[in-house]
């Protein structure tokens, strides 16, 4: 049976969350997404060594929630404007609902705020997901990281009420 996600509780952000948060982004991208990326492109994305005061800076600056469940961090997401930036789920809490329950919250904020639109740009790992909740393929994106290509789409769909 599928675990489930009633116990999960979303809350904003907080700084003391940082470091939670950026082992969480490099886990997932060192375990998750090895399905699409190879080891080298992941060491680009998500290096062993991060800038903690840019994430500390990213996370604070933009609309930023953390999904929590058994006392601890099991995803985060945020938010510029109409732009859905990060979406992580932490490698041991894939498929019980927590990218759902952040995105909902991520796109209701933003309709709230009274945007007509929601964009975002789109791993290979993630694109089934914002796929099945209706965001359209705008184009196809080569990003250049320290060295490597990495594939990605960029993404939208409408969230006018
Ligand atoms: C993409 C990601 C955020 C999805 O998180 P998740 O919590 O596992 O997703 P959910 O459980 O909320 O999925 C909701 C629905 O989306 C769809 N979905 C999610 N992942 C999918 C996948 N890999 N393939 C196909 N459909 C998928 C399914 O319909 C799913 O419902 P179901 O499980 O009842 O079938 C997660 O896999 C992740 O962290 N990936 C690595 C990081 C990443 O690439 N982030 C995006 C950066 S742009």
């Amino acid at each position: 049976m599928k675990p489930s996600a009633a116990q999960l509780c979303l809350r904003p952000y907080d700084e003391g969350d940082l470091q939670s948060v950026v082992s969480l982004f490099y886990d997932t991208i060192h375990s998750v997404n090895l399905k699409d990326y190879t080891p080298e492109q992941a060491d680009a994305w998500a290096p062993k060594k991060p800038d903690l005061s840019r994430w500390q800076g990213l996370l604070k600056g933009e609309d930023t929630w953390v999904a929590v469940q058994d006392g601890r961090i099991v995803g985060f997401a945020n938010r510029d404007g109409e732009y859905f930036d990060c979406l992580y789920v932490h490698k041991d809490y894939q498929r019980r609902g927590v990218a759902k329950a952040l995105a909902e919250r991520i796109e209701g904020r933003a309709a709230a705020e009274g945007h007509a639109k929601i964009r975002t740009n789109a791993s290979l790992t993630a694109r089934p997901f914002f796929e099945q909740r209706g965001y359209a393929v705008v184009r196809r994106q080569c990003v250049h990281r320290a060295g490597h290509v990495l594939v990605n789409f960029a993404m939208e769909r409408s969230i006018q009420k």
